[in-house]
């Protein structure tokens, strides 16, 4: 595993190159994409990138980690909304080509996650540590799938809603087995919470309390941290 400590701006910068150079070299990539605060700065980069440069995303396939269950996919806090507003509508993805995992057919997201591959899998990381929706607790082996949120990913995600009763109280997301199926993963985290998750990463062992573990059996995870996510580490 290797980890790279840098400023958000410049960490911003380096995984949205890593993403465009794979594209570039890759017409048909299949990206693996995650929502919430963290990759925003990346999706940022990726749309300014397009402007300058006019990256070719005809052809390129994406599979987001996960959508909220009893939200429209037309809410305005649903994931669906966010890849649309923060990537989607600015570059020339074909939105056919675009895939959320559903609660009717959890099952087929994992089979044409296997049968697609995917290239280059984002991921930020819960303060519980959590990776896609899947909770401390969630066995390593698992699949796409319905899941209920911790209490703390609710509180984390309050500040997305106007109170804490109208946060989703469950999801569907990418199973860590699907997530680990991945070529290549890059996690990023920022900020004080995601010290604890961080350290458990990077110097304890595999442990199920503690999902983003899953990801020491992988061989090629990239971490980039700013200073205060990698405050704990030993
Ligand atoms: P955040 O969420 O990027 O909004 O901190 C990360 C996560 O919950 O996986």
């Amino acid at each position: 595993m290797k980890i790279v400590i840098d400023e958000i701006s410049t960490i911003n910068k380096m995984v949205a190159k890593e993403i465009t150079k794979l594209v570039k070299n890759n017409p048909n990539a299949v990206l693996g994409l995650a929502t919430g605060g963290t990759p925003l700065g990346i999706y940022e980069n990726l749309v300014l990138d397009y402007k300058e440069n006019k990256t070719n995303y005809e052809n390129v396939t994406t599979f987001n980690l996960d959508e909220y269950v009893g939200l429209d996919i037309n809410h305005e806090q649903s994931y669906h909304t966010y890849m649309r507003k923060n990537l989607f509508n600015h570059i020339n993805i074909n939105l056919e080509n675009t895939h959320f995992p559903t609660l009717e057919n959890p099952q087929s997201y994992t089979k044409l996650i296997k049968e697609k591959s995917i290239d280059i899998q984002i991921l930020g990381v819960g303060s519980n540590g959590h990776i896609g929706f899947n909770e401390p607790g969630t066995s390593f082996d698992s699949e796409t799938g319905y899941v209920t949120l911790a209490e703390s990913t609710i509180e984390d995600n309050k500040r997305f809603f106007d109170s804490i009763e109208d946060v989703p109280t469950s999801a569907v997301t990418m199973g860590l087995k699907d997530i680990m199926s991945a070529k290549r993963i890059m996690l990023i985290a920022f900020g004080k919470n995601k010290a604890q998750a961080i350290k458990q990463l990077i110097n304890g062992k595999e442990d199920e309390a503690w999902p983003l573990t899953i990801l020491k059996r992988h061989p090629y995870v990239t971490v980039y941290l700013d200073k205060e996510a990698a405050s704990l580490i030993e």
